[in-house]
């Protein structure tokens, strides 16, 4: 039984894995479309984490806001600063801000926020920094297996290798 999907799953992984992007090394800040301060919105305005990042059901994702959402405050809010006013464009061209993604596992691994947001001791912070004391967000910190299982050994949950990657 146990052999039956231990080979394909061999297969998928080692395909899949000529592509991987180093998930160790700490990246620098990328320069992002936007100058996006989490400090100023965080630390000074009082946003908390979820009113921006909401991680709806089933919480693979955390989410990134729509323009629409940035709007509701920077319609008003420093309409004459130039990073404003490229928001204001995004969002009258009916667009997406095209922000550089930081924090991705390959889309074989099963991740997800919902079921670690619960858990004692586990909070945005244990995988992502210190985000509100940050102006420009750089991965800071480790998401790669290695990192993953260390978590998980000290809090004593599962490093079977089923966990974490499916069998299809
Ligand atoms: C006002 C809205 C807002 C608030 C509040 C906010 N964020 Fe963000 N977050 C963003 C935007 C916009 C981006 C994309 C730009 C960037 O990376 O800085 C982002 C990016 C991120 C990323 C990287 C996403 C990726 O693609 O890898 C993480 C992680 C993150 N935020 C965590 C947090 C945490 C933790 C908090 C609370 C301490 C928080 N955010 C509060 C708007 C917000
Ligand atoms: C709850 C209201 C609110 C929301 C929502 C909000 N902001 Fe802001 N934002 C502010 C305030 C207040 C400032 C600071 C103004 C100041 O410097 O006095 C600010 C400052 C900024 C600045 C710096 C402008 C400059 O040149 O000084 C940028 C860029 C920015 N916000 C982008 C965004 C983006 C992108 C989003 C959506 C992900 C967003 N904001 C959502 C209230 C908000
Ligand atoms: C146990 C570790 C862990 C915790 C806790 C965690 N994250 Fe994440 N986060 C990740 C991983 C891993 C990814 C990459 C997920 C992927 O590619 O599917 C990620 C991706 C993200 C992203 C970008 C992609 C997306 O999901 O939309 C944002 C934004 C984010 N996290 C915000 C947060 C916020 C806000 C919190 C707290 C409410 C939080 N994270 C808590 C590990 C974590
Ligand atoms: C900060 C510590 C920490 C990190 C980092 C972490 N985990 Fe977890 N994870 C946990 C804990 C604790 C549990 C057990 C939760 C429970 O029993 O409710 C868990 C549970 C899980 C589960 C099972 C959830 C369920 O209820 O079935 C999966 C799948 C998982 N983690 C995947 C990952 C992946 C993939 C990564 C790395 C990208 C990761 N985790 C990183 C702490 C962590
Ligand atoms: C807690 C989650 C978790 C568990 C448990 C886990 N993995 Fe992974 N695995 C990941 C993540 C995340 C990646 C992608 C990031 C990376 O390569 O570090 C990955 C990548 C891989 C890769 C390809 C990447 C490489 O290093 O070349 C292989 C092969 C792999 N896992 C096999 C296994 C086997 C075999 C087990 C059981 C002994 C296992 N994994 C258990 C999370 C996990």
């Amino acid at each position: 039984m146990r052999w039956s999907f231990a080979a394909p799953l061999a297969i998928t992984i080692i395909i899949a894995a000529a592509e991987l992007p180093d998930l160790k090394t700490p990246r620098t800040p990328p320069e992002q479309p936007i100058a996006f301060s989490h400090k100023l919105h965080v630390n000074k305005n009082g946003l908390k984490c979820t009113q921006c990042h909401p991680v709806p059901d089933p919480g693979d994702f955390a989410t990134v806001p729509k323009t629409q959402f940035c709007m509701g405050c920077h319609s008003a809010v420093k309409t004459e600063s130039p990073e404003i006013k490229k928001l204001a464009a995004f969002h009258s061209d009916g667009k997406r801000v095209p922000w550089i993604p930081l924090y991705r596992v390959p889309e074989w691994v099963s991740f997800n926020h919902k079921q670690h947001l619960g858990v004692q001791g586990v909070s945005c912070e244990s995988c992502h920094g210190k985000v509100s004391e940050r102006d420009a967000l750089a991965r800071e910190k480790d998401i790669s297996m290695a990192a993953c299982m260390d978590c998980h050994r000290a809090h004593k949950a599962s490093n079977d290798c089923l966990l974490c990657h499916d069998h299809r």
